[in-house]
């Protein structure tokens, strides 16, 4: 087969669910981005692809053009309702974004900085005095969904919420998991109803924007997305950065030894490096085209964040993780208004576990490189990384 007429395989089977993109999606993102500026994959019904940074954003900001809403932002399409924010289009995007970022900003994130902190600490200490542990079961996953719950306000969660997070999110079984999940949420919204407090939940039962307050369906929707959001990509962000320092001691000891603004550099590049959510989707409104290649009205197109947060053109070494890269306009966290409302919660819980992770990092080693679980769609994560204490 010609070079030519083997990337038009590569091109036209690209699968961003298939082993190697959950195992090792970077040599066929190289080849996504030497093509045309869009390509075309024939699966889950035929989709387009854009992988290379210029596009990527070009979409992401025109939600005019490219709609989260008519058919969300999955590939393949769930047969869910659609989660506010992130499944709508202006102006309707903005009254929930109204709503919800004073919840997240730079100032309400470094006021709960004591309590992930202690939580943190909660999980860490034990683990540093075994002789070995699973990174995302025994930290990453149990961490994150303690500080989101936290926020919602909410005190008793059912054991199954990771798996019918995992079952949404991997899409196992997203109808099944996503009315469990809802099942579960309504009766914290009454909860709040009743008796609200200042925690998240209780913000959207009595928030009121342009005259109008949420009802109960949106309220379960925007809940569920705040749930789901901070579950698998922090956890990934988390325990993708523990693999890296594990396997780059002199990393380690540079992140260590740096100043406050690397550290703060440093938590935006390894989100740049892992990219836990890297395939998200839009659908175009119209017929168009990006960068000369056509797009018909209905068609859908997936924006690769994790390629394009590799893109030589726009990161210089784009494969190394540069601790103080500046400027790092990556996409880890998206780009245009659907930015993520929770990137400074996600930087905060990665600073605070790193901090006490890393200082003990060197006495702990990969138990086996082949143990390492990768699982991915459209957020790629590690779901089992067994570190074992090394022998004296
Ligand atoms: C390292 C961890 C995280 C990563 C990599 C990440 C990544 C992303 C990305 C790429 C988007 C844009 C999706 C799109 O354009 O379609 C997004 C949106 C969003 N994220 Fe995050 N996220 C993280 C943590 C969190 C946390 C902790 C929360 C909890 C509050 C959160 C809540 C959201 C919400 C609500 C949206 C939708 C925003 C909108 O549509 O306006 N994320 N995230």
């Amino acid at each position: 087969m010609s070079e030519e007429n083997s990337l038009d395989r590569v091109f036209a089977e690209y699968d961003h669910r298939d082993h190697e993109s959950v195992y090792n999606p970077w040599p066929r993102w190289k080849k996504l981005q030497s093509g045309p500026a869009l390509t075309y994959s024939e699966k889950y019904d035929g989709f387009h692809v854009a992988s290379r940074y210029n596009e990527v954003c070009e979409i992401a900001r025109d939600p005019q053009i490219f709609s989260s809403h008519l058919k969300q932002t999955t590939i393949p399409t769930l047969v869910t309702p659609p989660f506010p924010p992130i499944n709508y289009d202006p102006p309707d995007h903005l009254f929930y974004r109204v709503i919800l970022n004073p919840f997240f900003t730079p100032g309400k994130v470094a006021a709960h900085e004591a309590m992930v902190r202690s939580m943190a600490a909660k999980y860490i200490e034990p683990l540093l005095a075994s002789d070995g542990f699973d990174v995302p079961t025994q930290l990453g996953i149990p961490l994150t969904r303690e500080v989101i719950l936290k926020l919602m306000g909410i005190a008793d969660c059912p054991a199954e919420v990771n798996k019918w997070a995992d079952d949404l999110i991997f899409l196992y079984e997203p109808e099944k998991a996503a009315a469990n999940l809802m099942g579960f949420l309504a009766a914290e919204v009454a909860k709040r109803r009743a008796n609200p407090g200042d925690d998240v939940m209780s913000g959207l039962v009595t928030a009121e924007v342009r005259g109008r307050s949420l009802d109960d369906s949106e309220i379960l929707r925007m809940s569920l997305l705040l749930l789901l959001a901070g579950l698998d990509t922090t956890n990934s962000a988390i325990s993708g950065s523990i693999w890296y320092f594990v396997q780059h001691p002199e990393a380690r000891k540079e992140l260590l030894a740096a100043d406050d603004t690397t550290w703060r550099l440093a938590m935006d590049e390894l989100v740049r490096w892992v990219s836990p959510a890297p395939a998200q989707a839009r659908t175009a409104r119209n017929d168009t085209a990006v960068g000369g290649c056509p797009m018909k009205e209905g068609e859908m197109v997936m924006l690769l964040f994790g390629a394009a947060n590799r893109d030589a053109t726009e990161f210089p070494d784009p494969d190394s993780v540069v601790l103080n890269r500046f400027p790092n306009r990556h996409l880890g966290f998206g780009m245009g208004p659907h930015r993520c409302l929770g990137s400074h919660l996600a930087k905060l819980e990665l600073q605070i576990v790193l901090q006490a992770l890393l200082p003990s990092l060197d006495q702990f080693e990969l138990s086996d490189p082949n143990a390492v679980v990768w699982e991915g769609a459209s957020v790629r994560g590690i779901r089992a990384l067994p570190l074992t204490r090394k022998k004296k």
